[in-house]
């Protein structure tokens, strides 16, 4: 088969050069621009990395012109359906689905990993109460580091899985302690005879004084939750924990710069970002056009939040799964229910952009944050733990994706170039002459 290349000629010196058209497994190609700067002298420019594979990954697929997304080759919706948070993990994680065995093998060591040192806890009475849950996890998943000196050699693949075990299982407890601390609740303890999505429930909502009854069709919606927010192929905090990864930082200190990166408004805290419009919807009176209309208005700076995605020009498949859960979860609650007159807008306030020209030229559609707050409400979860709920969910893909990095031969630190833009070389002036 002849190798496909695509020839660049510099129409200013009529050099050119051939580079390499490199085949995914499925998607579009990609131009191999490594020769062009050693052959022509020139970088590629692409702010935002619109148009750039930053590295190959067998991970993830999304196509965002179809609405498809798959780990590892299964798609989201069957792996919704049928599987359970703690198998898609390892199904990350280990590129197959485990056999009975090693799905009970993984259960035990997660199981296992969630209590936290005890030290830590003084890392969160370090905090003021008001800090914002955010924060608190940027620091706590941080200072990790300090805990496991013996066993970061991030060459060494078994102290790798080691680390990844370890955020995952944590990621729970320092997750609901971020709340904890924040309402002034004592620390609860993990327990090893509940699931996952059941755990987090209890270290969130149980006291020390009672019993604390798990809500079944609350812990299938949130395990359902945090599997569609696994991982998302090379989006900005994903892209941001391989490039922190990729100077041999450990694990810790890239998730952390991972956490970071997620808590814009543009990424994850954009849950966040909508249940604050919902309900500023809601109390201004305004119909839903005006909302709409203002969305329109380039002079205006707000936006639909939780509509439009970099990728899906189409209807994220995470937000259809998304918004079937919120319907079952606000069939069950009464009418009356305080959470249900948000999600009543958000439904309409959907079928009004959706008729929209404006939204229909620009393929914007609800993506997985437009339906999710109003779930983690209607659980009781606070909107300052949306985007937290978010990074609980990513870590499993984030490590998964530093791990793989760290395997990959091509691996070299990251260190993209820039257009300079600035002053031309100039001398200085003293201070007196200026
Ligand atoms: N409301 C109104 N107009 C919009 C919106 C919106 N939510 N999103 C995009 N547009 C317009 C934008 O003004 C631009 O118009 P024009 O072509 O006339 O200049 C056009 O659509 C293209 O938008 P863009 O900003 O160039 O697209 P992008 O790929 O850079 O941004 C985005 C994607 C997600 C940041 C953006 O759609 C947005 O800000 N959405 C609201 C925030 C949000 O929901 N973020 C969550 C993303 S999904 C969760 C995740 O994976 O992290």
């Amino acid at each position: 088969m002849t190798k496909h290349t695509v020839t660049v000629t510099d129409n200013l010196t009529g050099k050119e050069v051939e580079l390499d058209v490199l085949s995914p497994v499925v998607g579009p190609k990609a131009i191999d621009v490594r020769r062009l700067h050693k052959e022509l002298g020139y970088f590629t420019y692409d702010p935002g990395y619109l148009a750039t594979a930053s590295c190959s990954s067998s991970i993830t697929y999304l196509d965002g012109g179809e609405g498809t997304l798959m780990y590892r080759g299964y798609p989201i919706e069957q792996l919704a359906e049928e599987s359970s948070f703690l198998e898609v993990c390892y199904l990350l994680l280990n590129g197959e689905l485990p056999n009975k065995a090693e799905m009970q093998g993984f259960e035990d060591i997660i199981t296992h990993h969630t209590m936290l040192h005890d030290q830590m806890q003084y890392f969160f009475r370090g905090f003021r109460r008001d800090a914002h849950p955010m924060a608190i996890m940027v620091g706590v998943v941080g200072a990790l580091s300090a805990f496991y000196h013996d066993d970061l050699d991030i060459h060494d693949p078994a102290q790798r899985m080691r680390s990844a075990h370890r955020l995952i299982a944590k990621m729970p407890t320092i997750a609901a302690w971020s709340y904890r601390y924040h309402m002034g609740l004592p620390f609860m303890h993990p327990r090893n005879d509940m699931s996952y999505a059941e755990d987090f429930l209890h270290l969130m909502f149980a006291t020390p004084c009672e019993d604390y009854e798990v809500d079944p069709l609350m812990a299938k919606a949130l395990d359902v939750i945090f599997i569609l927010h696994a991982d998302h192929e090379q989006n900005a905090s994903t892209s941001t924990v391989r490039l922190a990864g990729s100077s041999e930082a450990n694990p810790f200190a890239a998730i952390a710069a991972g956490i970071a990166s997620l808590w814009g408004p543009a990424h994850g805290g954009a849950n966040e970002a909508v249940v604050n419009m919902l309900t500023e919807i809601s109390e201004s009176g305004e119909s839903l056009q005006h909302w709409v209309d203002k969305a329109k208005n380039k002079d205006d700076n707000f936006r639909l939040m939780g509509f439009g995605h970099r990728v899906y020009k189409n209807y994220d498949p995470r937000a259809k799964i998304i918004r079937e859960l919120a319907n079952e979860i606000l069939d069950r609650l009464p009418p009356d229910n305080p959470h249900q007159k948000l999600f009543d807008i958000a439904r309409e306030l959907e079928k009004v952009a959706l008729e929209d020209d404006y939204f229909k030229q620009r393929n914007l559609y609800p993506n997985v944050d437009f339906y999710s707050g109003v779930i983690f409400l209607s659980m009781g979860i606070p909107v300052t733990m949306f985007t937290v709920m978010f990074a609980l969910a990513r870590t499993v893909g984030w490590i998964s994706q530093w791990n793989e990095m760290m395997g990959d031969e091509e691996n070299r630190i990251g260190r993209p170039r820039q257009l300079y833009t600035g002053a031309e070389k100039r001398d200085y002036i003293s201070l007196e002459d200026r």
